[in-house]
């Protein structure tokens, strides 16, 4: 099954839309395994972020979030990864459609509620940086 990891931004934890933002994904079919509230430390920010190193909004992006609690978040399902990306809407909020979290509720780039895991390889590496293996449920004895 696959697995992806989704985290509420600052933004969307401050503004009330943790619930919001879960009820999406579980109406769409996705199973939550792992969900946690934590400020994240500089070292996890940067180890997350590695790939904007040295863009002219990285260090913006570094501060912001670890401003303050995110919801980090693994969920499963079939193209839980593609279809979970589609569902937040674009990184520019100018191209965000109505319908997808971002066009619902976000007007900025720089906080856009929402971040999810591009490929499976990024799915992993960001799982792991958040979760512990015994961190993940498992619903395979009760389905
Ligand atoms: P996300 O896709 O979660 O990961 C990279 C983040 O960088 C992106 O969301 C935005 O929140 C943030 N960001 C801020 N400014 C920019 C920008 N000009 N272009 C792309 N991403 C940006």
């Amino acid at each position: 099954m696959e697995k992806t990891f989704l985290m509420v931004k600052p933004d969307g934890v401050q503004r009330g839309l943790i619930g919001e933002i879960v009820k999406r994904f579980e109406q769409k079919g996705f199973q939550l395994v792992a969900g946690k509230l934590m400020v994240i430390s500089r070292e996890q920010a940067e180890y997350h972020y590695a790939e904007h190193k040295g863009k002219p909004f990285y260090e913006d992006l570094v501060s912001f979030i670890t401003s303050g609690p995110v919801f980090a978040m693994v969920w499963q399902g079939d193209q839980v990864i593609a279809l979970s990306r589609l569902m937040m809407g674009k990184t520019n909020t100018l191209d965000a459609q109505p319908g997808t979290i971002r066009g619902d509720f976000a007007v900025h780039t720089g906080m856009n509620l929402i971040h999810g895991s591009d490929s499976p390889e990024s799915a992993e590496r960001e799982i792991n940086n958040f979760f512990k293996p015994e961190e993940i449920a498992g619903y395979d004895k009760v389905l």
